[in-house]
């Protein structure tokens, strides 16, 4: 009996998390398929309780669905609830467990792909949605001296912030509001500017657009945008222009869909075969080899 898995959201006909689901699911020879389940607003409890059929391993959530799905599932592990939001569904015998795997997706996305150390850090995160949210946790995680969330919603960023800033944690978190002013303060003295916006996301409203101007990135940082398509973003871009270190989104995406296959399958994720795949989807063949 060939099983199933797939992504819910809407849109999902750009994921390209069916494809480097599919080669590692593949590379074990698994009799499983990675399908995309394009969901409305109206279909999204009766879709995700079919997640609890024997022929279902689980799901990938995404836009616009990720806090939505909470209230569906059985069971939710402490750092999806902390986040309020979950990216993966596991179908244990009938009873549907939630994950974020964003977390960990960032966590060792910045280690392994970026290779910097956040550890004593002064770091910017913009943006205070679920994202924003999942890499503040990493950050924190990584032990980030300072981590200052600016937010176009200044309230949702000092939300953020009041909802992180536990006695546990030895990250500095601190809320500004998303004026030139309060971000050329923080700017000037960070390491690491982590972008959590949707604007300059491809099929977004703003996909021209870079969230802040170039003036203000300072030449000696890494700026990572966690947006995977399009590869380079505007913000990636003007942040090369002023001499900055760039990092793209696409290999959190493959780091968290990695985790997920781990939950679903009990087995290693073959790391460098979903990374060729995602890096073919993304139309970068040629550059493989
Ligand atoms: P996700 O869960 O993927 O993080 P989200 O909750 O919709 O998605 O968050 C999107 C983020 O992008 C928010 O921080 C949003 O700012 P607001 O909280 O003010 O809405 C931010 N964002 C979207 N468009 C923006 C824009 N044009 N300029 C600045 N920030 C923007």
């Amino acid at each position: 009996m060939t099983r199933l898995l797939g992504i819910i959201g809407k849109p999902v006909k750009h994921s390209i998390s069916p494809v480097f689901q599919q080669a590692a699911l593949d590379y074990y020879g698994l009799d499983v398929c990675y399908e995309a389940w394009e969901t409305a607003p109206d279909e999204l409890i009766e879709v995700v309780n079919t997640l609890r059929w024997p022929t279902k391993l689980g799901a990938n959530i995404t836009i616009p669905y990720k806090e939505a799905v909470l209230p569906c599932l059985d069971e939710v592990d402490e750092t999806a609830l902390r986040i309020g939001a979950v990216n993966t569904v596991v179908n244990s015998q009938g009873q549907l467990n939630g994950y974020n795997t964003d977390v960990v997706g960032f966590y060792r996305s910045l280690r392994e792909a970026a290779r910097f150390d956040a550890g004593g850090k002064d770091v910017v995160v913009l943006g205070a949605g679920g994202a924003a949210r999942a890499v503040t946790l990493a950050l924190i995680w990584s032990k980030a001296a300072h981590i200052t969330v600016c937010n176009r919603t200044y309230e949702r960023a000092l939300k953020l912030v009041e909802d992180f800033r536990t006695p546990d944690i030895a990250s500095k978190l601190t809320a500004v509001p998303m004026t030139k002013e309060a971000l050329g303060q923080v700017l000037h003295r960070c390491h690491l500017l982590v972008n959590c916006t949707s604007v300059g996301m491809r099929h977004g409203d703003e996909e021209q657009s870079a969230p802040i101007p170039g003036h203000l990135i300072p030449s000696d940082i890494l700026v990572y945008d966690i947006v995977a398509n399009p590869l380079e973003t505007p913000l990636m871009e003007i942040a090369r222009g002023q001499g900055a270190k760039t990092m793209g989104g696409l290999s959190m995406l493959v780091y968290q869909g990695a985790a997920s296959f781990e939950l679903w399958t009990g087995l290693a994720a073959p790391l460098e075969v979903m990374q060729r795949a995602a890096r073919q989807a993304m139309g970068l063949a040629a550059e493989e080899g």
